[in-house]
């Protein structure tokens, strides 16, 4: 039995296979419509979540399964104390799979210790975020063709996103990726990342300013500054607003550099900037709903 913890746990030929699926998927629908029928998927989410959650649940309903679970924590026995443990060996008996989001790094590790079904980390504190990973990936390489060979640009709030942290591992091990990492001193990218990064001889530099190194770059990747984990609220506010995408700014760069996004948005992509065509967030959103039911597949070993 298999689980996805981190964007890790998948060799480059497999997440190859992965993605190869994923655009089969996409490009014949009818032929997985009942690939998991009679199979259960669980998400259980003690954090919130739209996309990943929702889009969990549409790839196995589109693969002809059926979901249970829970959206917060307040509304399971989490509430009365249940541990990760005991809720995933009874989701066990419920489930033949499960995605679990949780606010603790590392819950998603303890509970695949104690399950009997595969176990996916849909996010865990400012830690991984592996399907996002995954989602990420399937984007660069269905938009561009390959994954290597790039610049790119990670902005925003780079200390607590966990998106970012996977994103940057699972690029490690491709060639020639170039990482410009830009962020207010407070937010920058914890240093174990940077000293992977060093010991690997991966090219990367911290700056700032966003508009000196839109030229640059091939691909950009905003992020929000995730108000869940800070400690006080005015850090927060003085920080929320630092860079804000605009049509000004995107003027500044590439013809073909392309904007990806986890999602959701606050304030740093300006609306505007979605009719460019460089625009991809909301295209990587929906790869996110391909790269779930391969990966579904690929768990329960159905392919
Ligand atoms: N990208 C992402 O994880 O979005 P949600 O928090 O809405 O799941």
């Amino acid at each position: 039995m298999r689980h996805l913890l981190s964007p890790m746990d998948f060799t480059t030929e497999e997440l190859d296979k992965l993605f190869d699926l994923a655009n089969d998927i996409e490009n014949n629908p009818a032929k997985y419509a009942h690939a998991c029928d009679g199979r259960i998927l669980a998400t259980c989410f003690y954090e919130p979540s739209t996309r990943t959650r929702l889009s969990f649940e549409s790839a196995m309903l589109r693969l002809g399964g059926q979901v249970l679970g829970f959206s917060d924590a307040g509304s399971s026995s989490a509430s009365k104390g249940e541990s990760v443990s005991d809720t995933i060996k009874v989701i066990s008996g419920y489930a033949d799979i499960c995605a679990m989001r949780h606010p603790k790094e590392g819950a998603p590790m303890v509970a695949a210790e104690k399950s009997d079904i595969p176990v996916i980390n849909a996010g865990d504190g400012g830690h991984q975020h592996p399907t996002q990973t995954l989602t990420d990936l399937l984007t660069i390489r269905s938009l561009t063709g390959t994954i290597g060979n790039f610049t790119i640009g990670l902005c925003g709030d780079l200390k607590f996103g966990r998106t970012v942290h996977s994103l940057i591992h699972a690029l490690e091990r491709y060639e020639g990726i170039n990482f410009i990492f830009i962020s207010p001193q407070e937010l920058r990218v914890p240093d174990y990342i940077t000293e992977e990064l060093k010991a690997n001889n991966i090219p990367y530099e911290e700056v700032t300013n966003l508009e000196t190194v839109m030229p640059q770059l091939d691909f950009l990747y905003m992020t929000r500054v995730q108000r869940e984990r800070f400690f006080n609220e005015e850090d927060y506010i003085r920080l929320k607003d630092f860079y804000i995408l605009d049509t000004a700014k995107m003027e500044l760069a590439k013809p073909e550099m392309l904007v990806l996004h986890p999602l959701p948005r606050v304030n740093e992509i300006s609306v505007e900037v979605d009719k460019d065509p460089r625009a991809a967030y909301f295209k990587q959103a929906k790869y996110g709903v391909y790269v779930r039911m391969a990966l579904i597949l690929t768990l329960l070993e159905l392919v």
